[in-house]
Order: structure tokens, then sequence, then C-alpha cells
């Protein structure tokens, strides 16, 4: 892909809850290079939507959740809570609003603190945000306890390494939800885990989601674990954006060749279909020395001399999809 825009953004609808505007994050590489890991990215979400983010290992996705957690800021852009650019806030201001977006992580037990016991993981956060009573943080704790699927005897004084990957995953869901938040990052969280678990953690989440009206932006790196839970996905390659669609219409119609080599990508469900050939070959090129033009014109099967010259742009070429390619697949007329 590549290309960047903000075609896409939903500026004048009241619901929207996150925006995310020209993202960009930079980390020095070796030599005194730059590591271009997100250039010009924006999306936004409205209240209670699913965006999931997709794309290969390396494109990033977690640098993309890590900068709309400000941990850290990024390079540069911004990244609206409710029209509240949260970029450059510090200290009360920034905790203020630290508390509305709430991340969770894909190593669920490296990610938890292994000396405290599981009530007070997930408490930490009530005592620090909130003026509540002691009494209210314990209720409120054991609430969520028995909410995520966990013992509500048992679980509370035991610590993270007693507990299997997916009921840790459950802990940090608990220490996420406590709060309230607005928004929840998920970067990956069920990457890690046993593929028999994972359906579990993926109905949990569903259940917060619809329970809460919960906005999630939700990262995965292949389209068969976004599919279900998302409302709209955002593709990226190379630290672009190439593509935006509803789920269904993304993965049926796909209008960037990246997008169609990742949605062949996913396993046929029916033994009996044919397989598939790998769509995608080579490797994704280096971020310190991203190629010109559109990024995935090394791989792309449908490049021509134009996407290496001139960048793409992203734009609406079906109603409610937009797409960052010159030549898009399959382009019916806007209607
Ligand atoms: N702290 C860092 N310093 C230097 N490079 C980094 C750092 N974090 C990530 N990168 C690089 O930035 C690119 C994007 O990484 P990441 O956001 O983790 O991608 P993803 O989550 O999609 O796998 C990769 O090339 C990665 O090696
Ligand atoms: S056709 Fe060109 S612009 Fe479109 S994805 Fe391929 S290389 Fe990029
Ligand atoms: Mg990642």
């Amino acid at each position: 892909m590549a290309g960047s825009g903000t075609a896409h953004l939903r500026d004048h609808d009241e619901n929207v809850v996150l925006s995310v505007r020209n993202l960009v994050v930079e980390y020095p590489g070796p030599a005194g290079q730059r590591v271009y890991a997100v250039s010009d990215v924006s999306f936004d979400a409205v209240r209670g939507e699913t965006i999931g983010l997709v794309g290969e290992s390396g494109c990033g996705k977690s640098s993309v959740a890590k900068a709309i957690m400000q941990l850290p800021a990024p390079t540069s852009g911004s990244v609206e809570f409710e029209g509240v650019n949260v970029v450059g806030l510090k200290g009360k201001a920034l905790r203020r609003q630290r508390r509305k977006m709430q991340m969770i992580f894909q190593d669920p037990i490296s990610s938890l603190n292994p000396l405290r016991k599981v009530k007070d993981i997930i408490a930490e956060g009530l005592r620090i945000h909130d003026g509540r009573s002691k009494e209210e943080v314990a209720a409120r704790t054991q609430e969520m306890i028995e909410r995520v699927g966990l013992d509500p005897h048992t679980a509370p004084d035991r610590r993270p390494h007693e507990f299997s990957g997916g009921q840790c995953q459950r802990i940090s869901i608990a220490r996420a939800m406590v709060l309230d938040p607005e928004v929840i990052v998920c970067d990956e969280p069920v990457s890690a885990l046993d593929v028999s678990v994972q359906a579990q953690i993926m109905n949990l989440l569903h259940d917060m989601k619809e329970r809460y009206q919960i906005t999630m932006v939700f990262i995965a790196h292949d389209l068969a674990v976004v599919k279900n839970l998302s409302d709209r996905i955002v593709v990226m390659y190379l630290g672009k954006i190439c593509e935006i669609g509803t789920s269904d219409g993304l993965f049926s119609a796909p209008a960037h060749p990246y997008t169609r080599a990742l949605a062949q990508s996913i396993p046929e469900p029916d033994p009996e279909a044919p397989i598939l050939k790998a769509a995608l070959t080579g490797d994704l090129p280096s971020p310190l020395n991203p190629p010109s033009g559109c990024r995935f014109r090394t791989r792309c099967p449908m490049a021509q001399d134009r996407c290496a010259a001139e960048e793409p742009a992203i734009r609406e070429v079906r109603p409610g999809r937009f797409v960052a390619c010159h030549f898009p697949i399959d382009e019916p007329a806007l209607v």
C-alpha cells in the first residue's frame, strides 16, 4: 500500500469517540538512520464500534496502539478522545484522559505483576484514579473478577503464576474493564494463547463490548481473527493504511491487492475446498528504507510505473470503502 490521507475520517459525526489523525511513529535506528514504523496513519471509531487493525508482523500495529495510549507519545499527529487531543498532555491532565483508555497486551503473563495478588492487580487502577472507599474498591474488584469468569472465591488472593495464559488474559481484561473505560486497545490479545482458549477470550471480549458499549481497537496479524469481532477493518502495510471498510465487504470484495492477498491466506474451513496458493511472496521491506511511491509496490502483482513515482492517496472507491491504490481491484463507479 500505501497511502496517506484523511478522506475516510468521519469528522462531522458527533458519535466519534476516538480520532487518530496523521499519526507518525519513528524510532532511532542503527547508524543514525530512522525506523519509519508508522507514517501518516489516520482512522476513527464511533461509540461502541470495534475497529480491527490488521497487517503482517512488523507493519506498525503495536506502534499505533502504544501511540494511542501515549506509551510513549507519537513522533507527530494527534489522538483525540471525545474531542480532546491527548498528545502532549502531561501529569494530571494525561492521567484523567488515560482512565478512559485501557490496553490489553499480547502476552498476558508478562503484562501482570507476578508479586501481586489478583485482587490488587485489578484494583490498582481504581486506587490511582478514583476517590472510592476501600469497601467500594473491594466490591467493584470482586464484581469484575466474577464478570470475566474467574473463580470469585479462590482467584482474588492468588498470584498470576498460579493461572493459565487464558486465565491471565481474563485478569488483564478485568484490570482494564474495572475503570469503566470508553476505549480499549487490544494488541493481539489471543495470539499467545492455545487455540482452544482463543475462542473463549474472544467471546469474553465480545460480551464486554456488548454489555458496556465499549469502543475497541482490536489488533491482529490475520484477518480471520478480527473478522467476526470488528465492525470496520483497517488494513496496514509497512506503516501505512491500504484499505478501510466494513468487515464483511472487505473480505468478500477486497479492493486493494494487499487486502486480497491477506484474504486469500485465511485458511478455508471446508476441507474439500481447493487450497489457495500462498498469495503473498517475498518479505516485508525494511522500514529503514521504505519503497518510494506505494510501499506495497515491491510485492504487488499489479504494480505499474506510476506506483513507484507517486504515493496513492486514500479515496472512496465504493460507498464506505476507502482504498490507497492507483489501480484498485474491480472498481465500480460511485453511486
Ligand atoms: N522501540 C523500537 N525501536 C526501534 N524499532 C522499533 C521499536 N519498536 C518497534 N520497532 C520497529 O518498528 C516496526 C513496527 O513495529 P511494531 O509496531 O511492533 O509492528 P507490529 O506490531 O505490526 O508487529 C518494526 O520494524 C519494528 O522492528
Ligand atoms: S497497484 Fe500500485 S498503488 Fe496499487 S497496491 Fe499495487 S503497487 Fe500499490
Ligand atoms: Mg505487535
